[in-house]
């Protein structure tokens, strides 16, 4: 396991003294991570700075004005309110606490998508809607793009999920006027996720489903392979094994997590000369058959 991993787990969910904090440190482990491929953790700005300099976008927004226009983001609101009226849903105790908490994950489910204005959006694992609330909210304030999630209802005890939530309610975190750029497919995503990357334009690849090592590299390797170059690849859940910066390293390519929520991750698809040169694209039908 490369050093960067090693220190983020020994000191958990990085606070005040966290070696992330240390300019010197974060130099370190992004040279470490050039040479090795592996994931790098940085405070949020400079996680946005990184990923609009190797997607090629002009300087934006910092993470805190994401983070204001989700805080004032009405349908979330009460989407949330309802779902503790209702539902009993109790991660947080208000929005504004919510957002706070989240911060490093909106700025990847928000931020990211409010400068990268995906087209189309694949995710994996949607169950009430926590994160695919972020995404939405995102494409619905670019006014454009959509998402399409792939997911099986959960049952508490199966699949990693402590929780059941029955099919007719999947996504209840999603505000109703929201749910027009939307597309939920019940099923297995080892079944659907190839056939929707191969027949879609996708830009944004999110992984949220099962998250075992076996499954997560299936689902970052399909993505990879049917994604193209310059797309982004996200997955939620990095620390549940090694299987993300594995495949980073395994890849020679460098992922980034807000170390504020480092269990969620990012990478740029990126090919060498080599794999260009062989071909990287989907075979058309008439010269593959
Ligand atoms: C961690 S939850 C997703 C949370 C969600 N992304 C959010 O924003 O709140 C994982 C979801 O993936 C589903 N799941 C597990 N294995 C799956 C698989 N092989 N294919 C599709 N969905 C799967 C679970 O049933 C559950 O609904």
């Amino acid at each position: 396991m490369p050093i960067s991993l090693r220190i983020q787990k020994a000191f958990g969910y990085g606070g005040r003294n966290h070696p992330w904090r240390r300019p010197w440190f974060t130099a370190l482990a992004r040279a470490s991570a050039r040479r090795t491929g592996g994931v790098v953790f940085l405070e949020d700005d400079a996680l946005l700075d990184q990923l609009r300099a190797e997607l090629g976008l002009p300087p934006g927004r910092r993470a805190e004005e994401y983070l204001a226009e989700l805080r004032a983001d009405e349908p979330l609101r009460e989407a949330f309110d309802r779902a503790r009226r209702e539902r009993g849903f109790d991660e947080d105790p208000d929005w504004d606490t919510r957002v706070e908490r989240l911060r490093g994950i909106a700025v990847v489910y928000y931020g990211l998508m409010r400068e990268f204005r995906p087209q189309v959006v694949v995710e994996t694992g949607t169950a009430a809607g926590g994160y695919t609330a972020f995404v939405l909210a995102a494409l619905k304030h670019n006014g454009a793009g959509r998402l399409i999630s792939i997911d099986i209802p959960p049952v508490a005890g199966r699949l990693t999920m402590d929780k059941t939530i029955d099919p007719g309610s999947i996504g209840y975190l999603l505000p109703e006027g929201y749910r027009d750029v939307w597309t939920y497919v019940q099923g297995d995503a080892k079944r659907h996720l190839p056939r929707i990357l191969a027949e879609e334009e996708v830009d944004v690849f999110i992984h949220d489903s099962l998250h075992t090592r076996t499954h997560m590299l299936f689902e970052y390797a399909v993505a990879r392979a049917l994604l193209g170059e310059g797309k982004l690849v996200l997955s939620d859940d990095i620390m549940w094994n090694n299987a993300f910066n594995d495949f980073l390293a395994s890849n020679r390519l460098t992922g980034y997590s807000p170390y504020s929520k480092p269990g969620t991750g990012v990478f740029v698809n990126r090919f060498d000369d080599r794999e260009r040169a062989a071909g990287i694209g989907l075979v058309p039908h008439e010269q593959g058959g």
